[in-house]
């Protein structure tokens, strides 16, 4: 059977959007799709844009050694960002009428109002691509919003990469637990803080556990992002407004960093036989909508999220028919965040 072919525009193309061009390539004829890819801008290392396809395993390379993309095709791209997407859009409306075209979102995260992002995924969905994304701003600032647009233009919303990488969760709800109503969620999920409060208990400074998660590419470009519980708000928003048909935007989340912590904290809750997370948390409310918060607890022992190793983070959900879901992520590396948007482009494959 011939796989269809999608034409991908990269909007963003930093750790995230490198890795998927490489594990598209490494995952070869195990995809249920072929792939190309027509664009990609970032802010500033240039932008490409070609037809027929550009030569994504160079650009990448290109990139990650600080080069622009700008000598990459014979006539330069020479618009960038939200007017690049629309030019693409432009020259690829055969595709896009045909379901073929996908905005690959990985700009930084803008918990305020998730722009650039925001307005890449209109522009997208309003010209007929579909648009998956891992960057949690549209789907925590707009969900509703932007599932109706996608709803009324025949196109798919995915950001299965928005929340604890490539580890089903919105998939896991959407696809094998039909009709079941998710009542609330409890997590870990940040990755970043869970590795900085693991240092401090070792001894360690707050600041080179930071450096750690940004060597690995997993701390936000601004860390602040992270320690001050900004990312967990986001996510618990996404999660929210998914799965509890909540309204909330990042700020509305109630919010605590570790930014505050220190070692002397972390090693008295040990002491005590108590172990501190920064947990993100949500439920419905009883008539209608959702709330959400982000706080270091000091968790009991027996508490399943003590038990999660120094980059570990699970989210269970609280469901009215299935009792307790737990999903528990073992290894965080930029290879699962790329996967989540390898699954969110099967997902669009398997429907043409
Ligand atoms: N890293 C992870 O482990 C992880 C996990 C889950 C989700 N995410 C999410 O995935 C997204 C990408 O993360 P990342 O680690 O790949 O970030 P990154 O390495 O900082 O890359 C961000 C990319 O966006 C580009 N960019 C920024 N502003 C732009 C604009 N206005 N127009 C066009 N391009 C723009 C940057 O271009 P320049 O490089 O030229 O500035 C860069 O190519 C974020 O939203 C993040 O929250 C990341």
């Amino acid at each position: 059977m011939t796989r269809p072919e999608l034409v991908l525009l990269l909007a963003g193309f930093g750790h995230v959007g490198r890795r998927l061009v490489g594990l598209l390539d490494e995952m070869g004829s195990r995809l249920a799709f072929s792939w190309r890819v027509g664009a990609i801008s970032t802010r500033r290392h240039g932008s490409a844009l070609s037809p027929t396809g550009l030569d994504a395993a160079r650009a990448a390379a290109h990139v990650a050694s600080g080069g622009s993309l700008a000598g990459l095709t014979p006539a330069p791209a020479d618009r960038v960002g939200l007017s690049l997407i629309r030019e693409a859009c432009r020259m690829f409306t055969d595709e896009a009428a045909g379901g073929r075209l996908v905005l690959v979102e990985t700009t930084v995260l803008n918990v305020d109002e998730g722009e650039p992002a925001m307005s890449h995924v209109q522009a997208a969905l309003e010209a007929r691509a579909h648009v998956v994304t891992a960057n949690k701003g549209p789907a925590a600032i707009a969900y509703r919003e932007l599932a109706a647009l996608a709803a009324r233009m025949d196109r798919r919303f995915l950001f299965e990469g928005a929340v604890m990488d490539g580890l089903p969760v919105f998939n896991l709800v959407r696809e094998t637990m039909p009709g079941v109503r998710v009542e609330s969620f409890r997590g870990v999920i940040n990755t970043t803080c869970q590795h900085v409060i693991t240092a401090l208990a070792n001894g360690r400074e707050m600041a080179d556990a930071v450096a750690d998660m940004q060597a690995s590419g997993i701390a936000e470009a601004d860390p602040s992002l992270d320690l001050d519980g900004w990312d967990a708000a986001a996510k618990a928003a996404v999660l929210a407004n998914v799965l509890l048909d909540g309204t909330l935007t990042p700020s509305r989340v109630t919010r605590e960093g570790v930014r505050g912590l220190t070692g002397d904290d972390v090693r008295a809750a040990a002491r005590g036989g108590r172990r501190l997370a920064l947990v993100a948390s949500g439920a419905r409310h009883p008539d209608g909508g959702a709330h959400a918060r982000v706080r270091v607890e000091s968790l009991s022992a027996d508490d399943p999220l003590a038990a999660l190793r120094e980059t570990d983070n699970a989210l269970y959900l609280t469901t009215d028919l299935l009792g307790e879901v737990g999903i528990v992520q073992r290894t965080s590396t930029l290879t699962q965040t790329a996967y989540a948007l390898v699954s969110d482009l099967t997902t669009i494959g398997r429907g043409l």
